[in-house]
């Protein structure tokens, strides 16, 4: 209740006079006409799923993993999956963009055919559905393309890393997801819906990207509200170990370079 009359505090603070708003993030000031245009799309195609509150509510929202996760999003629980940033916090603009633009294999279409203009105004919109949004300055990890090559020397240090980390107690000891035999925790989302660990050799049903970069982003930041942990505090953005356990995941379904 309290949280609700904050919302509509803070998205009516926008709706004031078609003043500019600078937001607490990373992208550039928003106006009050982007996020009345962010709403409009965001009723024809967001809602469905996401709810008209941004709860994650929506009338189709029962037919997706109703009984495992995951539920669409809801925005207003400060606790989002597919970030630049360390656990805990908020995703940056950025963050949001590209989930909007990619979408979620199996779960979110991608909406890269709207505009870039629309799909900043649906980031602008979505933000209104939680104050975190406005409070928090991000400091977003920069992620370079890998400093070593993908090679198998470096497959094989990052599958003993693989090992070490105890990434093979979720993932199995072949990357093959909870499906398999070696499936031996009950893993569970923050909502309490049974959540399976992704399959590692199936990179193109990746959420978070397949790249090198993005497959080095999930690990380090986490899956905040899922088990997947960071490993931000083990491994950084600069570190060769990184990239050979990005190198062994890729090795999972693609062939290392001769070395
Ligand atoms: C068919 C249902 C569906 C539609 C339509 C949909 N979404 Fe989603 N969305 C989901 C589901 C399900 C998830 C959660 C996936 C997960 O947790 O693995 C999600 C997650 C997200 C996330 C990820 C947040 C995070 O944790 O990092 C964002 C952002 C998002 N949706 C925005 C949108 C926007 C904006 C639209 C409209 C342009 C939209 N979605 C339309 C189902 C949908
Ligand atoms: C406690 C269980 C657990 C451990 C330990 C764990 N993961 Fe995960 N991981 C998960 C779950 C669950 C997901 C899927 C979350 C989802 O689908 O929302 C995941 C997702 C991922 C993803 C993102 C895939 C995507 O869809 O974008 C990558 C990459 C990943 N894990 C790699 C690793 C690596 C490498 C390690 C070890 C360093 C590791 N994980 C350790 C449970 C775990």
């Amino acid at each position: 209740m309290f949280q609700s009359s904050f919302k509509i505090i803070s998205f009516s603070l926008f709706l004031v006079g078609g003043c500019l708003f600078i937001l607490g993030s990373s992208h550039a000031s928003v106006t009050s006409e982007d996020i009345v245009n962010g709403k409009a799309l965001y009723g024809k195609a967001c809602l469905l799923c996401h709810g008209e509150g941004g709860e994650g509510d929506g009338p189709a929202s029962f037919f997706i993993g109703s009984y495992s996760a995951p539920r669409p999003r809801n925005f207003t629980s400060g606790t989002f999956k597919f970030r630049s940033t360390p656990s805990g916090e908020m995703p940056t603009d950025q963050d949001l963009f590209r989930t909007i633009t990619e979408g979620i294999p199996g779960f979110m279409p991608s909406f890269y055919r709207m505009s870039e203009n629309e799909r900043w105004n649906l980031v602008a919109y979505i933000k209104t559905f939680s104050m975190d949004f406005m409070n928090e300055i991000l400091l977003p990890l920069t992620l370079k393309a890998s400093p070593i090559a993908f090679t198998t020397k470096s497959v094989q240090r990052g599958g003993d890393l693989y090992g070490k980390f105890g990434c093979g107690k979720c993932h199995g000891e072949n990357g093959e997801g909870g499906s398999g035999f070696s499936y031996s925790e009950d893993l569970k989302d923050s909502s309490g819906l049974s959540i399976r660990a992704t399959d590692l050799t199936s990179p193109s049903f990746f959420k978070g990207g397949s790249s090198p970069e993005s497959i080095a982003r999930s690990i380090l930041t986490g899956l905040d509200g899922t088990p997947m942990p960071s490993y931000l505090g083990t491994l950084s953005p600069g570190e060769n170990d990184l990239w050979h356990l990005v190198h062994f995941i890729l090795s999972l379904s693609r062939a290392p370079s001769p070395p």
